[in-house]
């Protein structure tokens, strides 16, 4: 593992190298998620310490033709953040020559192969290349890039934990459901430069942002009987053991709530979860990121990541970057934004609360229909909080479909550590539909995604039945009944919307787990830019 480290951050120190010499402009193309989102933020705060210029595109996926209009801009360095591993092809085809030069710093499966003239001027930072699948999020990829610019980068770990939390990395009780790995060592950074406190908590989400009977109410795990989903038992529990739910006017969250106050929750919820026979019921506490330089709303990490996920959602990926960059005019608008984007999943969760006919399941998988009723920008986050809610098996994957705009249609996979485990990958299902049926895709084996067109949509469902079919992938509750494909397996993984960690509002892209990193000692990563 170490040797493979080493050979990464080699690639990635000459890339930076090769980045510091260069001095015209650079152009930065990233990912509309949360990761993304964070990764950008990291490339361009480095890029303001090394006084170079840039121009920033955030966009919600990478296609041929967006690659080759790009080639028409005429740039000589543009560095590709939390996606483009898909794309090696076509990056060669329209983007390199002898003069230009790209970098992607990635975690997504890769596609295709870097041809031996492009070796010196195409840098391919993705950890998978060898074979470290998983614990590391886009913005952490990008953070040891920015890291290896310059030693002044340290601080972009906190942003870099932010990313990892908003792709749901975090993990079990293990590793205190916080995260583990290559993430653990940069969270490491994150805390020694003073920008990163972890802390134990109660698991719920919403710390800064959530009244505390809404908490109780929509924590899905730690899951508490009789509590969670219900409203009136959630205010009375608190109001039972003697919490007030309001300060004035103002509804109380779980961080104005006194020590004395949290132990009484805790309590509480304890003994809920031991009424009911619930397994583990202490596993209640979990560690909690708090962001040291932000400010109220903006300290936990977990709540952070949300609101880059809005932000890149409702198409102002910008104004997530201008939050990681601490900027403090915008915190205004972000907060707005986040209020429509839960508006709007929480309109889309009751619509589909009353058309459940929009839910087929079959023995293999189950696909939910939005068609023209679910925004393409929000299908994913609605798979993975279907995914995540427990109505549907772990042993079968969810495939979500709306339409788009642009006359085609939208996928969102989501796949659970249980599947992988037994060699799932939805990344190569789904590469492998669009391989004869066309279309765009990618992802990691819990979570992929794709477009295809719209005259295909019962097709690419019999074509996902006749792969899980075939592939045996059957859907049993005797677990010992599910045969491997023989795929690659590298330890337990954790896919999308399968979080059962951090009590996040919603699933990120993936958590894989690399056993051998995860041992690693936790000394953070200033070790290898000694130099
Ligand atoms: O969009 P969604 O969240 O469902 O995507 C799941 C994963 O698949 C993400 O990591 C995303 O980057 C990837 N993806 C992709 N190509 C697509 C759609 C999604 O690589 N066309
Ligand atoms: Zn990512």
């Amino acid at each position: 593992m170490e040797d493979k480290l080493e050979s990464l951050i080699s690639e990635i120190k000459k890339a930076a190298n090769i980045l510091k010499l260069y001095e015209g402009k650079i152009r930065v193309v990233s990912h509309y998620d949360a990761d993304g989102i964070c990764s950008a933020s990291i490339i361009l705060k480095m890029l303001m310490r090394e006084d170079k210029p840039f121009h920033l595109s955030i966009i919600n996926q990478l296609t041929e033709e967006y690659i080759r209009k790009l080639g028409e801009e005429g740039n000589q360095f543009i560095i590709f953040t939390d996606l483009g591993s898909g794309h090696v092809e076509d990056i060669q085809k329209y983007l390199l020559d002898e003069k230009s030069i790209v970098v992607i710093c990635d975690h997504h499966e890769i596609q295709g192969d870097i041809r031996p003239e492009n070796k010196e001027r195409f840098f391919l930072i993705n950890p998978i290349k060898l074979g470290i699948d998983g614990n590391i999020s886009g913005s952490g990829v990008t953070y040891l890039f920015a890291r290896a610019v310059s030693s002044e980068n340290v601080d972009l770990s906190e942003l870099a934990v932010i990313g990892a939390v908003g792709d749901a990395q975090t993990g079990s009780i293990e590793e205190n459901w916080g995260l583990s790995g290559l993430n653990r060592e940069i969270l490491k950074d994150a805390q020694i430069s003073g920008k990163i406190k972890v802390e134990t908590g109660l698991r719920l989400w919403g710390r800064y942002t959530r009244p505390i009977h809404k908490a109780l109410e929509y924590s899905v795990d730690p899951y508490i009987p009789g509590i969670s989903g219900s409203e009136s038992a959630s205010v009375h529990l608190l109001q039972e053991i003697g919490i007030e739910l309001k300060k004035g006017d103002e509804w109380r969250t779980l961080s104005d709530l006194t020590n004395e106050e949290q132990r009484k929750l805790a309590t509480a919820i304890i003994k809920e979860r031991i009424r009911n026979n619930e397994e583990n019921p202490e596993w209640i506490f979990g560690d909690i990121y708090e962001l040291v330089d932000r400010t109220q709303e903006f300290r936990d990490a977990s709540e952070f990541a949300t609101m880059l996920n809005s932000c890149g959602k409702m198409d102002k990926g910008y104004l997530g970057v201008m939050l990681c960059l601490n900027i403090s005019e915008v915190f205004d608008e972000v907060r707005e934004v986040l209020l429509n984007y839960r508006r709007e999943i929480g309109r889309i969760l009751s619509w589909i609360e009353n058309n459940k006919d929009i839910i087929k399941e079959t023995d293999h998988a189950v696909y939910i229909l939005g068609r023209e009723n679910i925004p393409e920008h929000l299908i994913s986050n609605v798979a993975s909080i279907l995914y995540k809610s427990g109505m549907f098996s772990e042993k079968k994957p969810m495939f979500a479909l709306s339409y788009t705009e642009d006359g085609r249609i939208k996928v969102s996979a989501r796949a659970s550590d249980f599947l992988i485990n037994n060699g799932l990958s939805l990344q190569e299902i789904i590469t492998k539909i669009i391989n004869e049926m066309g279309g765009e895709g990618g992802g990691h084996k819990g979570a992929a995604g794709a477009f295809i067109s719209r005259e295909n949509e019962s097709r690419f469902i019999e074509m996902v039945e006749r792969i899980l079919k075939r592939e045996r992938y059957i859907n049993t509750d005797n677990q010992e009944e599910l045969i491997s494909s023989g795929d690659d397996k590298d330890g337990p993984a954790k896919g999308e919307g399968y979080s059962s960690g951090s009590g996040r509002e919603e699933g990120g892209e993936t958590g894989n787990k690399e056993n051998s990193i995860q041992k690693m000692e936790g000394q953070g990563l200033v070790r290898y830019f000694s130099s």
